[in-house]
């Protein structure tokens, strides 16, 4: 496996809002000029590997295909955790064709030794990758949201195939549809997340588990700019825009942040971090902790 900071990417060649699967995604605002939508993805595209390689991060880059529009978000494409990958699978048949293009994908990553194995959900479940499913590198556990996208029972295979605690967490909107759209983990043990985004049982899990002064509460407006969808890499945090709320919020915690526009992506319903996927997320203790 590897252990230094990497993420992966997939090129919008193939990218485009042709339909529509959550209700951000605009198919007619897309249509209204394809092409220049089209150069606006590969310069925004382009823009946020800049700003990810200047965080730290190693970024890989794999090709879409064509057909298969929302490829550009491999964060739904399976859950990585110490150099194992378990692939997704979706709830849509809109997006059920990357199945086998990611599996070539994590195919070719395992082979050049980026990851050691890479495995198939157990049959009758669904399960949308790290956007449904977020490692909590502090806390030693994933989140995982259900409901729109990924099943219930899917948390348990997740633990299952990781020897991990899933803590299981209700999505009770479609505007929410993957976890990562209302929730993101910071390095400094704070979450930032939207509460209304969430059932009454699974907020009261996150109440119960994290102290007040960790909860960084999202408005309305941080999630329709999608800045709670953030790449976060120490103190560095990238995000489409940032928002009044949060340069204050998480500049007073000391963490940075880079904002890459990211409009073409937004109309299909994606921020940052759906356009990422770490490879080299580990349960044992990091480099620096390692190291000292
Ligand atoms: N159009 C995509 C979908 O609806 C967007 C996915 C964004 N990914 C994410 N992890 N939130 O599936």
């Amino acid at each position: 496996m590897i252990r230094t900071p990497t993420i992966l990417l997939v090129e919008p060649t193939f990218y485009d809002v042709s339909y529509s699967i959550n209700p951000w995604m605009d198919p007619a605002a897309w249509a209204r000029d394809p092409r220049g939508m089209h150069r606006n993805a590969m310069q925004s595209f382009e823009a946020l590997r800049a700003a990810l390689g200047r965080t730290g991060l190693t970024v890989e880059v794999a090709a879409g295909a064509p057909g298969l529009p929302d490829m550009v978000f491999p964060a739904n494409a399976a859950v990585v955790l110490d150099g194992r990958a378990l692939l997704a699978r979706f709830r849509y048949p809109q997006r059920r064709g990357e199945e086998a293009p990611f599996a070539q994908i994590f195919g070719a990553l395992r082979e050049r030794g980026l990851l050691d194995e890479v495995a198939l959900l157990p049959e009758g479940c669904f399960q949308e990758g790290a956007g449904d499913c977020i490692w909590d590198a502090g806390r030693g556990h994933f989140w995982a949201g259900f409901g729109p996208r990924s099943s219930h029972e899917a948390a348990t295979a997740v633990s299952d195939f990781f020897g991990k605690e899933v803590v299981a967490l209700e999505l009770a909107t479609e505007q929410s549809y993957h976890l990562d759209v209302c929730f993101c983990p910071l390095s400094g043990g704070e979450i930032l997340y939207y509460p209304p985004a969430f059932s009454e049982a699974a907020l009261r899990e996150l109440r119960a588990r994290l102290p007040a002064r960790l909860r960084i509460e999202a408005s309305a407006d941080d999630l329709s700019h999608f800045s709670v969808n953030a790449v976060n890499l120490d103190d560095q945090v990238v995000m489409t825009r940032t928002t009044p709320h949060l340069r204050t919020e998480l500049g007073r915690r000391g963490y940075q942040l880079h904002e890459v526009d990211l409009t073409p992506f937004m109309l299909s319903g994606g921020g940052a971090y759906c356009m990422t996927l770490r490879l080299d997320r580990s349960s044992g203790p990091g480099i620096a902790a390692a190291a000292a």
